[in-house]
């Protein structure tokens, strides 16, 4: 899988894409994942990227030319699955999305920032627009990182025990059930005695039980 980032604070990014899993994934070959200063797909001496929005509102706005060259430059070069723009407007990312984009080949996430992009870009080069939470960020790049995060970690090989990305919270509308690690006794909380039972049909069952009791108290839009 390949993933272009484009945005115009690169340094957001580098950080959270090369650590921990994401960055084994990169290493183990799983994912490349680029990402672009749009600054160097500007056209101006000064490379800028942004300009006045017309109307006469305040903040700026990203231009076309530099987004649509940059956008034109990776698409000459293979075919894109989608172009993702972040935005508070778009639809909320979840794990389904995540799933979905997960099976894809190439993804470009363009990073909005400031007041926003020319919104000619949205209408004729982006192909899904994806917000990650109602609350307005200064940037997308957070939710690009966000995002490439949820998708990476999903790929076959990224996680060590191919079992436990499917187990997550949320992977089947259920949030996680407890987890315990030793000692079995600190001071005096004890572990659920059913988890050192050994009796592997039992636990699941257990498991099971307070994964749907955990999301009635505390996530029930889960379950409708
Ligand atoms: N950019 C600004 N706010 C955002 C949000 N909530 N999700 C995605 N991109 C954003």
């Amino acid at each position: 899988m390949r993933i272009d980032i484009i945005t115009v604070i690169p340094e957001i990014l580098t950080g959270p894409l090369n650590q921990s899993i994401l960055k084994r994934a990169q290493e183990k070959g799983l994912v490349k994942i680029q990402i672009h200063n749009l600054r160097d797909y500007s056209v101006d001496k000064h490379r800028k990227v942004d300009d006045y929005p017309f109307g006469g509102q305040a903040g700026m706005v990203l231009q076309c030319e530099p987004i649509d060259r940059a956008i034109s430059s990776l698409k000459e070069q293979r075919d894109y699955d989608e172009i993702i723009y972040t935005s508070p407007d778009g639809e909320k990312f979840n794990q389904p999305i995540a799933n979905q984009l997960s099976l894809y080949e190439n993804l470009i996430i363009l990073c909005g920032h400031y007041k926003g992009i020319d919104y000619r870009i949205r209408e004729h080069l982006i192909t899904r627009e994806i917000s990650i939470g109602d609350y307005v960020l200064t940037g997308g790049e957070l939710a690009a990182a966000v995002m490439s995060d949820a998708i990476v970690r999903l790929l076959p090989g990224a996680i060590g025990d191919e079992q436990s990305a499917l187990s997550d919270s949320f992977q089947d509308n259920l949030l996680a059930p407890p987890v315990y690690t030793r000692p079995a006794d600190y001071k005096g909380w004890q572990v659920p005695e059913i988890l050192l039972s050994g009796h592997e049909a039992k636990i699941r069952e257990w498991e099971f039980q307070q994964s749907l009791e955990r999301t009635r108290q505390l996530r029930p839009d889960l379950l409708d």
